[in-house]
């Protein structure tokens, strides 16, 4: 078994399903300590649990990604635990479908809270604690061991071009692309390495929920709206949520120490700029 985490601190938000879930196994899998932080405490719970049983080591941790002072408790809670953090995987999000014409402040402010604002707040909080642990001699010295630092944010395809039914996710991802180059400037002096990726489409229950609001809106049945979007895939499927696990993985590994800023399509040919 590849243990490329030994002896690395993980927060993964999100960890509670879908692809959050998935990361958060698979940064177990490599020996990564994991703490699985989710809005929903049971299911944040029910990952923890899967980690043990594969003789992984995780902590859930019930937050939430709107709430700055949640944010915070939760990355002093991974700290007081297991005394520092090497790797945030900024995974939780929400959304909505919902024709432009028709959408309202109610709809554009939990979005932009949790998919922009409390991504931001959360890279902070994780970053301060990266550098705050960085020994001074080692900060003189330059990059050692010891100085390690990954966060890999989440987009989507959708942050690459509009989307008349999805604007303020879509604004949000758009954002999370931006912020993810402004990190990695930011954050470049002291090795830590900010990445993004952008999944095109993962059947998860957001995809689930997002194929239902699209189907009221266009009159097609969920499992229609599936299939069309399948058609517009060059590669013809659906990604797994193990496959996009597995590049967070390789983002949050020395393999990708010189990759910086940068937004990875995971979409099965969607997007390709
Ligand atoms: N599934 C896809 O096809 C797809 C495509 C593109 C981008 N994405 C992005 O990938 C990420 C994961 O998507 P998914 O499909 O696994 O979603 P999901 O809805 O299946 O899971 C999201 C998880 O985030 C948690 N969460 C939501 N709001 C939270 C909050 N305020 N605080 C803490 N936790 C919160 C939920 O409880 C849930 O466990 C999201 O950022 C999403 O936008 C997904």
């Amino acid at each position: 078994m590849n243990k490329k985490f030994i002896d690395k601190i993980a927060i993964v938000t999100g960890a509670g399903r879908g692809i959050g879930q998935a990361v958060a196994l698979e940064l177990a899998r490599c020996g990564a300590k994991v703490a699985a932080a989710d809005r929903d405490e049971s299911s944040a719970r029910q990952t923890a649990e899967q980690i043990h049983k594969r003789g992984g080591q995780a902590m859930a941790i019930p937050f939430d990604l709107a709430e700055v002072a949640s944010i915070q408790a939760m990355v002093e809670k991974t700290v007081r635990q297991w005394q520092r953090i090497d790797i945030l995987v900024n995974v939780a999000g929400i959304i909505q479908a919902k024709p432009l014409l028709e959408i309202t402040e109610g709809d554009w402010d939990p979005i932009i809270a949790v998919n922009q604002k409390g991504l931001v707040f959360c890279l902070q909080a994780a970053a301060q604690q990266m550098i705050r642990q960085i020994p001074p001699e080692v900060r003189a010295a330059g990059r050692a061991e010891r100085c390690y630092g990954k966060i890999v944010n989440f987009s989507s395809v959708s942050g690459r071009r509009g989307r008349s039914h999805q604007v303020p996710y879509a604004a949000s991802k758009a954002a999370v692309i931006n912020i993810t180059q402004s990190a990695a400037l930011a954050l470049a002096r002291y090795h830590i390495n900010v990445n993004c990726i952008a999944p095109g489409m993962i059947l998860t229950p957001m995809w689930e929920q997002n194929a239902a609001e699209m189907g009221k809106i266009s009159g097609l049945s969920p499992q229609e709206e599936i299939r069309q979007f399948i058609e517009k895939i060059p590669l013809k499927r659906t990604g797994t949520v193990e496959e996009i696990a597995r590049v967070a993985a390789f983002l949050c590994s020395e393999d990708a120490d010189y990759i910086t800023g940068q937004t990875i399509n995971v979409d099965g040919g969607v997007e390709m700029n």
